[in-house]
This record gives C-alpha cells, sequence and structure tokens, in this order.
C-alpha cells in the first residue's frame, strides 16, 4: 500500500496521545488511577460551561452554526478585533492544520523548534511540506537560529509559547526582535495554547504584537485552562485577508453546537479561570519544590505541566509510575512530562516517584 502515499506520510507516526484513565485500570487492575499526561485542567470545566452544553443537546439533530457567530462576536468583543481577523477550529490543532494546507505546498518550507509540539511536523509531513526543526537552545526557543533558518521557500514559522513539552518561554524582547526581523513573506503562528498559565514577567501577550508582523497569527485553545478538552474548541487571531483564506479551507461545520455554546459560558466564567490559574500556580511551584527535594531538577515552566531529565531511563519510569497508577509522559530524549494536577494528585506523583528512585 506504500505506494499510495507520499513519502512524508510513510514516514508519519500517528500522534501518541497520554494514555486514558480507563486503558490503565482495564490492563493493570489498578482502581485509583491519576492522569498527569495531556496537560489538562485538574478542577475540570466551569460549572456554567457544563450547564449550557447539556442544555444544547436537545438541538443535536440541527447542524451547527457553521460561522461559531455568538462565539466569534465574544471572542472579537473581548480582545478587541473584528469578527472576521477571528477563526474558530476544531481545538486548536485543526487550526495549525489549517495554517499548512492554506499557505504551504510541496516546494515550499516550514521552521519550527525541536522539541516543540508534535503537530508541527505531523502537519508538515502529512502535507509533503520540506521543514527545518531548529533546536532548542538551554530548552528556550532559539528565535535567532530560528530567523536564520528561514529561506525564500519558507512560509509559515511555528513558535509555541509557552513551548510543550519543555513549558519555556520566550520574552517580549526576543519576540520582539523576531517579528521585526522576520521576512514579510513568512507567516508567524503563535501557539499560545498555554497563555492563561503563564505568569513571568516578561511574558509576551501575542495579540500585543501584532504591529510588529502583518502576517502573525496568533492561537488559543480552550482545552486548557477552560477544562473543555474533549469539546474540541480553538481559534485564532490574524489578519482578515489572511484568516479569509483558511475560512475557505477549514470544514463547514468545524466545531460543534456543544463545543460553541460551553466555550462562550466558559469565557463568562472568569472565577473559575482565575482559581484555575491560582491553583497552577501554586502546585507547579509545590511540584517543582518536591522533585527538587527527590534530586531532581525540572526546567522552569510557565504552563501547566514540569518537564525534567529521567534519573532511569524514562521508558522505565513511566512503567514503574504506571504500576503505582500514576499516567505521565515520556518522551525519546530521556525525559519526563507531568501535567500539574490537584494537590492530591501532585503528592501522589511525589510519594510514587520517590518510591521508584528510592
Ligand atoms: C502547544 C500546543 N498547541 C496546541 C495544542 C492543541 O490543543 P487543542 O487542539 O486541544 O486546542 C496543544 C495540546 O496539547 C499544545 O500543547
Amino acid at each position: 500500500m506504500s505506494s499510495l502515499v507520499s513519502p512524508g506520510i510513510e514516514t508519519l507516526r500517528p500522534y501518541a496521545a497520554g494514555k486514558p484513565i480507563e486503558e490503565v485500570t482495564r490492563e493493570l487492575g489498578i482502581a485509583d488511577v491519576i492522569k498527569l499526561a495531556s496537560n489538562e485542567n485538574p478542577l475540570g470545566p466551569s460549572p456554567k460551561a457544563l450547564e449550557a452544553a447539556a442544555a444544547a443537546l436537545s438541538g443535536a439533530h440541527r447542524y451547527p452554526d457553521a460561522s461559531a457567530h455568538a462565539l466569534r462576536t465574544e471572542l472579537a468583543r473581548q480582545h478587541g478585533v473584528s469578527m472576521d481577523e477571528l477563526i474558530q477550529g476544531n481545538g486548536s490543532n485543526e487550526i495549525l492544520e489549517l495554517l499548512v494546507r492554506t499557505f504551504t505546498t510541496p516546494e515550499q518550507h516550514i521552521v519550527f523548534a525541536e522539541p516543540s509540539f508534535v503537530v508541527y511536523r505531523m502537519a508538515a509531513l502529512a502535507h509533503g511540506v520540506p521543514f527545518t526543526a531548529v533546536p532548542l537552545r538551554n530548552q528556550v526557543h532559539d528565535l535567532d537560529a530560528m530567523l536564520a533558518a528561514i529561506t525564500d521557500k519558507t512560509r509559515l514559522v511555528f513558535i509555541a509559547n509557552p513551548n510543550n513539552p519543555t513549558g519555556t518561554h520566550v520574552g517580549q524582547g526576543a519576540l520582539g526582535r523576531f517579528l521585526t526581523a522576520v521576512p514579510d513573506h513568512v507567516i508567524v503562528a503563535l501557539d499560545e495554547a498555554y497563555f492563561e498559565y503563564a505568569t513571568a514577567a516578561d511574558y509576551p501577550d501575542g495579540l500585543k504584537n501584532r504591529g510588529l508582523h502583518k502576517k502573525l497569527v496568533v492561537l488559543r485553545t480552550f482545552s486548557k485552562i477552560h477544562g473543555l478538552a474533549a469539546f474540541r474548541v480553538g481559534y485564532a487571531i490574524g489578519d482578515a485577508e489572511l484568516v479569509g483564506y483558511m475560512h475557505r479551507v477549514r470544514a463547514p461545520f468545524n466545531v460543534g453546537i456543544v463545543g460553541q455554546v460551553a466555550a462562550l459560558a466558559a469565557l463568562a466564567d472568569t472565577d473559575h479561570v482565575s482559581r484555575s490559574r491560582e491553583l497552577n500556580e501554586s502546585e507547579r511551584s509545590r511540584l517543582a519544590a518536591g522533585l527538587q527535594n527527590l534530586g531532581i531538577e525540572p526546567v522552569p515552566s510557565q504552563g501547566n505541566f514540569l518537564f525534567f531529565e529521567a534519573p532511569i531511563s524514562a521508558a522505565s519510569l513511566y512503567d514503574a509510575l504506571l504500576q503505582k497508577g500514576v499516567i505521565v509522559r515520556a518522551f525519546a530524549g530521556a525525559q519526563i512530562r507531568v501535567t500539574v494536577g490537584l494537590p492530591a494528585e501532585n503528592q501522589r506523583f511525589l510519594t510514587a516517584l520517590g518510591e521508584v528512585l528510592a
């Protein structure tokens, strides 16, 4: 069958999602499994979002609003942009893919960092677009090297800020210099999936940087701090003409009605967002201190997760934690990423880790 697909698709491996709790319960017979593997909000969705979602179920026989009008109107109002500068996505994941499909061809080129969100590489491979993966420098995006990797053929640069899996961020100074210097023929996709969790004083708001580069597209999601990962809602803001091309390419009903109304209600529940941010900030510090007590130095993180070098092989550490009912994420480069959970979950992780390393 390999003759049916492009060389890029032939080398593509399916996205390795965090192991579901049910699967570990089933396979290992452990009752109280905790999942700290997919950077989800441990507080769950806003109760108001759930109420709105439940109320929308009786309309399930109707196609959803194809333009997500109410949601886009509110997002545009909150961000002070016009509606035609805004596109909704089936998760921000779909918008990443849309950027590749809409603006690149196999004759062109994409730049992203390594390690960074794996979907950038997957989308480039799936569409046969050559790419350069620029290594992080001291775990941070090396924007100078990324700038140097841009050629006449480059059409798209992905920057995750904060980065997944490291949790590191680029500051306003570095981002500003990059956006000022980046050539006009390049779209910069600034992926701010973890925007709300960032607390560093120099963490830049991508939307405030739009004046520095006309072709800057800023992506946000309802999957992280809003706790709506299962509903698949994300969005992007950029130049109206550029966003218009993505609207041409996207599937007509890309976000379901339950996701649309839940996201709208979640936006209004600012208390839930604040609670989630505060919990993450205090538990992120406590988790980092707990790791340090075990002799592990996590990478300083602006996200809702911590990334660290595994003191034993990452695969065996992952397995040993799994046996204790704790799901984390192991990376090929011998690192582990753990999501900041509820206080009791973080304690359970630290205790399990301590036992494994004893
Ligand atoms: C950096 C980054 N971007 C985008 C996404 C995709 O999120 P979603 O498609 O759920 O909006 C994720 C999810 O983990 C992520 O880590």
